[in-house]
């Protein structure tokens, strides 16, 4: 049997129906926020992802990468960051109003081991502010996903947020790090042995060296921050205090891609279900990846929500009410197929009824029983009769009712039965 590719799943009516609604209020966040949207192409050139020196963990081993004709090198895009920006500076949106706030919703690709929480094709909501950079931008950003989290009805959640300073804090703080870790390479797994000359940040968040005394006793940023990084944290951190936004501060954060520099953040989930994947979003500033791919000099900031964990964590806390598609309306026929039954039920829709029809000649019975299942208030029945003098008969379930109405006072009829609902 034909199956979905490893790592990628269908998302099916009611399981549909969730992540619409998270978008949904995503969007209207971004109104709130004053973001607009944006969709990028799913293939980019491998190029906005990875440059000759790229050493992120993303960029290098977890692309879907291919080539057309031997020629072109293309990439299904792993995160939404890079190709935002290759736009901002294809289509000069930095000549506008700075900073340039541009929202997405969309599917990324990573190359990994499929486990809970962790997919080959996964869907991010995500943000990034261009073209500026002050704390209150940070703060804002931070709160922006917090906010729209507890709208969600997440509660148990924790910022964790940490500074990686600016790109001279985080040079002088990549040497310091290479220095402390040569001698004791003997005690690190395989990959940070690796990532020792490549990228020694990576190191102090590996999942199974973190609780080696030799990861704990690592030199912190804080002590190679330059005065100016510092402020900014702080600064940041300040009116996060004015939100009263709660956060733990997380040395060793550091984040999976490679372009960050000063503030990083995460908000991880505290429920027990979510396992090891329990990071709902992540981000943080980036001060000169606007530049390195071909732009002007400027600093950007962002996160992206992974959508299935997102979706997960409001699962297990229980904030999904039931879903499931219920019709208005469903529309028995009795008739040999004439067109009536049709009419009515494309009528309704019109006025905003959602209409279920019955397409195949079945009994009363199991056309009832279908109505029954989809848990309809209203069931119009139509037999021969009701063709000839152009009526229906309309049973409501909720009243308890059932008579005779003309189809041109049908909609009027269904509109006060809602109303006296609705007065409810
Ligand atoms: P990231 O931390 O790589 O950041 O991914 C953000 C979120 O996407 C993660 O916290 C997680 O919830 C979700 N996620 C990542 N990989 C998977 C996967 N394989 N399956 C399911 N969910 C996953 C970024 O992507 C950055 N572009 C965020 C950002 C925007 N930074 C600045 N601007």
């Amino acid at each position: 049997m034909l199956q979905s590719v490893r790592g990628t799943y269908d998302i099916i009516g009611e399981e549909f129906q969730k992540f619409h609604y998270v978008n949904d209020l995503f969007e209207h966040f971004m109104k709130l926020y004053g973001y607009e949207m944006i969709k990028t192409p799913v293939i980019e050139d491998t190029a906005v992802f990875k440059k000759d020196n790229d050493t992120s963990d993303v960029v290098t081993k977890e692309m879907f990468t291919f080539s057309i004709n031997g020629k072109d090198s293309l990439t299904l895009r792993p995160e939404g960051t890079a190709g935002v920006i290759r736009a901002f500076i294809q289509h000069k949106l930095y000549a506008r109003e700075l900073p340039v706030k541009l929202a997405y919703i969309e599917e990324m690709f990573r190359y990994e081991r499929p486990q809970k929480g962790r997919q080959r094709q996964f869907n991010q909501l995500g943000i990034e502010v261009l073209g500026d950079k002050s704390p209150l931008i940070d703060a804002e950003v931070i709160a922006l996903g917090y906010s729209f989290l507890k709208t969600l009805g997440i509660e148990d959640m924790e910022v964790h947020i940490n500074t990686l300073g600016d790109s001279t804090s985080r040079l002088r703080y990549l040497e310091a790090l290479k220095e402390y870790f040569r001698p004791h390479i003997d005690e690190l797994c395989a990959d940070c042995k690796d990532r020792l000359e490549k990228n020694p940040l990576r190191i102090l968040d590996c999942k199974i060296d973190h609780d080696k005394d030799v990861i704990k006793r690592a030199p912190s940023i804080y002590d190679h921050l330059e005065d100016e990084a510092k402020s900014y944290f702080k600064q940041v951190l300040s009116y996060l205090d004015a939100l009263e936004i709660p956060y733990v501060i997380d040395e060793h954060m550091v984040r999976g891609l490679d372009y960050y520099t000063d503030t990083v953040f995460e908000v991880v989930s505290t429920d027990k279900d979510a396992g090891s994947q329990s990071t709902i979003f992540g981000g943080g500033r980036y001060d000169s990846l606007i530049e390195e791919m071909g732009g002007p000099k400027m600093s950007g900031i962002g996160f992206a929500i992974g959508e299935e964990r997102l979706i997960s964590a409001m699962e297990s806390a229980g904030l999904f009410d039931d879903l499931s598609i219920t019709p208005d309306v469903y529309v028995i026929d009795l008739t040999s197929q004439d067109s009536f039954a049709l009419e009515v039920a494309e009528m309704l829709r019109h006025n905003g009824y959602a209409t279920e029809l019955n397409y195949y000649k079945r009994s009363l019975k199991s056309q009832f029983k279908s109505a029954d299942r989809k848990k309809t208030r209203f069931i119009i029945i139509i037999g021969e009769d009701e063709v000839k003098e152009r009526k229906v008969s309309l049973k409501d379930k909720k009243e308890e009712t059932q008579e005779m109405v003309k189809i041109e006072d049908l909609i009027a009829k269904l509109d006060v039965l809602m109303e006296g609902d609705r007065d409810e």
